[in-house]
């Protein structure tokens, strides 16, 4: 429940994805603020992602979208990255290889990248940086999630999106693609950086 009075009633989900919008739903349901996302906004602009790092675009987005609209705005960036390429794709992973690859082109592309990677070398981890700007200053408030885990030999399974078939997290032998939504929605980069945004409306004003 929300603890401390907000200025606000309303809240931007910097994204046109309504299953993102329905994921913000369930986190953020309880607290009294009603949530929009850039469809209510038609007639706005897209923003060039342009930064070099999760937290670069986020901020980009989210200040962007908070000076198109003067709401409170939240926005993500995330992406995988994996040891063995340095950290590639990292904040490329959207268009890695080939900006008209299918998503399963993409994975192939990657695991083509690391074929002679041994098991125990290919650690990699899911990264999610999720930003708050308030309209009220030029204050920002910054989250993060971490998935830690490693990336299969072979791609396995057809749940979710992405890199989720060649993504196993640590703990587990399944890939997130094969392991059930509930499980990716507990313990994802995405969920983890969400719960912190949670916790922050639960006992913050917006200043
Ligand atoms: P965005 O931050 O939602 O734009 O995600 C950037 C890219 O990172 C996506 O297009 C996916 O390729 C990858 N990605 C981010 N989160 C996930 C995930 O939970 N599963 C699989 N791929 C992901």
């Amino acid at each position: 429940m929300l603890n401390a009075p907000n200025p606000f009633s309303e809240l931007l989900i910097a994204t046109h994805n309504q299953g993102k919008l329905k994921e913000w739903q369930n986190l953020l349901a309880g607290l009294p603020l009603t949530l929009r996302t850039l469809r209510d906004y038609p007639a706005c602009p897209e923003v060039v992602e342009s930064g070099a790092t999760f937290a670069a675009n986020a901020r980009i987005k989210a200040e962007f979208y908070r000076d198109f609209t003067r709401l409170p705005t939240l926005a993500d960036d995330s992406g995988l990255e994996v040891r063995a390429l340095d950290n590639a794709p990292g904040v490329f992973s959207a268009r890695y290889g080939d900006a008209a690859f299918t998503d399963a082109e993409r994975s192939r592309y990657l695991l083509a990248q690391i074929r002679d990677v041994p098991m125990h070398a290919r650690t990699a981890r899911f990264v999610c940086v999720i930003t708050l700007a308030s309209p009220l200053s030029n204050h920002v408030e910054t989250f993060s999630g971490v998935c830690e885990g490693s990336i299969a030999m072979v791609p396995r399974g057809t749940k979710g999106f992405g890199y989720d078939p060649i993504f196993i997290p640590d703990g587990h032998t399944q890939t997130f693609a094969e392991l059930d939504a509930e499980i990716k929605n507990r313990i994802s980069h995405r969920a983890r950086a969400a719960r912190e945004v949670c916790a922050y409306f639960q006992s913050n004003t917006l200043r």
